[in-house]
């Protein structure tokens, strides 16, 4: 069998890491196309230069030809420019917008039966116009968040409850923004759901509380680390756990942004809710009974990426 083909559209922080991981998980070979073809060329001979200390098998080319993405299994996007300290993911509206509508071209052109994950920020807004641009059905194009959101979520539950990240579920909805909504009823420790802990003394709300929080401000927490740029090893292993689900067939259960028709009385733009992912892209949407506090908090959440979308139609790009 032939491998699969994935196409990295943007070589930058994530595309890299994106990059270097499809290697060492040997899920396909791997094309990166950027506007500075030399920085992805650049990368793909790096990686695949460690191909052999690591012993993976992997192709990896880079350019700036988008001829180049003709026939990719998953595309992942991550074109645009990234947070500044003191932006928020909306200030990227207008930088962002213009490269959505030349991404989805050449993905409409050279790849339209790919699996597309988009992750350039503002998310929920663009990869709503990517979909549309691009004319892929909506059920084949999603946007990366609720995987990273739900991670960082899980690692600081992890570290209050000392005990090891793989047995906290987490669960996190709405758009990638301030208003995202984590669900702390649904989030668990080996099944035990985090109100539950709480009365068995392991913390406290206001924990929780200070968590939900951190983790709602978890990508600005590290844009004002870094000082120059944003997060790009949790999204790009988050977005890699998406493709693989789908290459795979997994079926994996994840928060990703997807179109509403109708779900969550919602429709027409992309919001982050848990879908399966399988073999023909988003294969069902889960839809999960709210009490009226959640429903409040995902009811604004998806008010403020409508806002967004509405933003998005003045500009006329
Ligand atoms: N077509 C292709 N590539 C482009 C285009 C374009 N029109 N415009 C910019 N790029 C490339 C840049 O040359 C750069 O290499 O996109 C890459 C972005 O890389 P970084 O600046 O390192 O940003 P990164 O950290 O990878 O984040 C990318 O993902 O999480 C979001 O907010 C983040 O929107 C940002 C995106």
């Amino acid at each position: 069998m032939a491998r699969k083909k994935i196409a990295l559209i943007g070589a930058g922080n994530i595309g890299g890491t994106l990059a270097h991981l499809i290697g060492l998980k040997e899920l396909g070979d791997v094309v990166m196309f950027d506007v500075f073809g030399g920085v992805a060329a650049g990368k793909a001979l790096d990686i695949m230069q460690s191909s052999p200390v690591d012993g993976f098998d992997c192709k990896l080319s880079g350019g700036s030809d988008y001829a180049a993405i003709a026939g990719a299994d998953v595309i992942i996007v991550t074109a645009g420019f990234p947070r500044m300290p003191g932006m928020s993911r909306d200030d990227l509206l207008t930088k962002n917008a213009g490269v959505m509508g030349q991404v989805a071209e050449g993905i409409k052109q050279y790849a339209p039966d790919a699996f597309v994950i988009c992750i350039t920020n503002p998310l929920d807004v663009m990869v709503w116009a990517l979909q549309q641009k691009s004319g892929l059905p909506a059920n084949k194009v999603v946007g990366m968040a609720g995987v990273l959101d739900s991670a960082r979520f899980r690692t600081f539950l992890a570290e209050e409850f000392n005990v090891s990240v793989e047995d906290v579920t987490a669960f996190v909805l709405g758009g990638h923004g301030d208003t995202m909504v984590p669900l702390t009823r649904y989030s668990t420790v080996a099944g035990i759901p985090v109100p539950d802990l709480i009365k068995m003394g392991w913390t406290t709300q206001e924990k929780i509380d200070a968590i939900v929080a951190r983790t709602a401000n978890g990508g600005g927490e590290i844009v004002k680390l870094l000082e120059k740029g944003s997060a790009f090893y949790a999204p790009a292993a988050s977005a890699v756990a998406m493709a693989e689900s789908y290459l795979k067939d997994k079926k994996r259960v994840l928060p990703c942004a997807v179109m509403l028709n109708g779900e969550y009385g919602m429709n027409d733009f992309y919001v982050g809710v848990p879908v399966v992912i399988g073999e023909k892209g988003v294969e069902r949407i889960v839809e999960v009974e709210f009490t009226p506090e959640e429903k409040a908090a995902f009811d604004k959440s998806c008010d403020a990426v409508k806002k967004l979308v509405e933003d998005f139609k003045k500009l006329g790009v």
